[in-house]
């Protein structure tokens, strides 16, 4: 199993270009399953959840080309017929969005037998959300056996789907499944994240009529045949956000490239109520601290557009050496500070009770060895490892590896000592 080591005390300097999304990428490829024609998604970041969805998908008989093209990587998927309705535990349990190819299959195929995704470390994470937006588009639905069995043998009919809270996959996957219904779709209640429009402008490229994806009323007409097209992959607001706290953290100057700071404008905003210089430029962010120490701010989750859940882990490391108290609260999911005992083997002062976070900043942190219990939590030790005196050492870092592309690549450049010690390779577990 790797691990990564980062010996603290640099400063960051220099430019990070941020990656095509994850959360993005990984939904645009199981649109591929819609059409018998090949879609070709540019800005394609190559993650460990990439890898896995392409093995899913070359098993239900999408054939998977990864390769260099002018504007970076890209991936070409063709799925001229499924050979295979079925996605199998092994590989579902590996990244629960795989579970989102049911959608698509019973769109397509009018059946499909897909594994439930299983539990994972941030909470229970159902899918009845999923599959009431199938049922609502008339699927049959049945539960075997840890399996999801699914059939529509006359094709998905459009439907309303009021959701009764905010859900960006149940979003994503009733999107998916009707664009190929007979009739119209109203989905009401709609996740307003960036990568549901990202998803509308590649479905509409593919042929599609969606409207309304980034407000909470998508409208969707269902149409008989999807066809291929080119897409580029939004950028990783994420990685962006991470990056941007990282430099926070770490202190100096870091441009961030290739993206849009609007993406991130709520993260930015706490950046600056904590005192940390922000420049937004037309293709990103330049983050600047010199040496003066962060005042604490608080911070609490939310739905698009407010403080995303993703960047909580790497928000509450910065606050661990900030001047004050930080109230950190997860509304999204439950259990989401298991990086919180693993900052404090770092010397943090967290105290932690139901959905808030009490950070209480500390001076400095020592380096120690921690482990990264799920992908964003992984990477918020790497950023207090930035500032921790001498070294700290991450363990279990598969998790970073399903969703930050070259990471120690990327800090690297910008002169933070972070390298990667090579082990046995571990099955990774599903998260987000
Ligand atoms: C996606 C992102 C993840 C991010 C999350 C919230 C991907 C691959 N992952 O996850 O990085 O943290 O959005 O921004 O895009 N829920 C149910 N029933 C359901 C579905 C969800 O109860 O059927 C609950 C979840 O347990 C959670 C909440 O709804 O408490 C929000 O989850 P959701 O928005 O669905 O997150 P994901 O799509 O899984």
């Amino acid at each position: 199993m790797d691990r990564i080591a980062i010996t603290g005390g640099a400063q960051l300097n220099g430019i990070i270009p941020v990656s095509g999304a994850k959360n993005s990428a990984i939904k645009l490829m199981a649109a591929s399953l819609l059409t018998d024609q090949p879609l070709r998604l540019t800005n394609m970041p190559r993650l460990a959840d990439t890898k896995f969805l392409g093995k899913l998908l070359t098993r239900l008989g999408t054939h998977v080309d990864e390769r260099e093209g002018p504007d970076g990587s890209e991936t070409i998927l063709h799925a001229p017929e499924i050979t295979s309705g079925f996605a199998p535990y092994d590989l579902v349990r590996q990244m629960r969005a795989s579970f989102n190819v049911l959608g698509p299959l019973v769109a397509r195929t009018g059946q499909a037998k897909v594994s439930l995704p299983g539990g994972c470390t941030i909470g229970a994470r159902p899918v009845d959300l999923h599959l009431q937006a199938l049922e609502a588009l008339g699927a049959k639905i049945d539960l075997h056996e840890g399996y999801v069995y699914a059939q529509a043998p006359r094709g998905l009919k459009g439907g309303e789907i009021e959701f009764p809270f905010v859900s960006v996959g149940a979003t994503e996957h009733a999107m998916l499944a009707a664009v190929l219904a007979d009739g119209v779709t109203v989905i009401k209640n709609a996740a307003c994240e960036p990568e549901l429009l990202d998803l509308q402008i590649c479905l509409n490229a593919m042929g599609a009529r969606v409207e309304g994806a980034g407000t909470p009323t998508i409208t969707i007409t269902g149409v008989a045949k999807l066809h291929g097209a080119t897409h580029s992959v939004i950028p990783d607001r994420i990685e962006m956000g991470t990056y941007a706290v990282a430099a926070a953290m770490a202190g100096g100057e870091v441009q961030l490239t290739r993206s849009r700071p609007e993406l991130i404008d709520s993260l930015l905003v706490k950046l600056e109520e904590a005192g940390c210089g922000v420049v937004r430029t037309e293709d990103g962010v330049i983050i600047r601290r010199n040496g003066h120490r962060l005042e604490a701010v608080d911070v609490e989750t939310q739905p698009y557009p407010g403080f995303a859940t993703d960047l909580q882990a790497q928000f509450m490391a910065l606050m661990t050496t900030a001047k004050g108290e930080s109230r950190i609260r997860e509304t999204i999911f439950e259990n989401r500070f298991m990086h919180a005992p693993e900052l404090m083997r770092l010397g943090a002062d967290i105290s932690v009770s139901g959905g808030e976070a009490r950070v209480r900043g500390v001076e400095r942190l020592e380096g120690a060895e921690v482990m990264a219990t799920d992908l964003r939590a992984s990477v918020s030790l790497v950023i207090a490892g930035l500032v921790a005196r001498g070294e700290t050492t991450v363990s279990r870092i598969y998790h970073l590896d399903r969703g930050f592309e070259r990471l120690e690549e990327k800090l690297g450049a910008c002169g933070a000592q972070v390298r990667r010690i090579k082990g046995e390779p571990e099955d990774a577990i599903d998260n987000d």
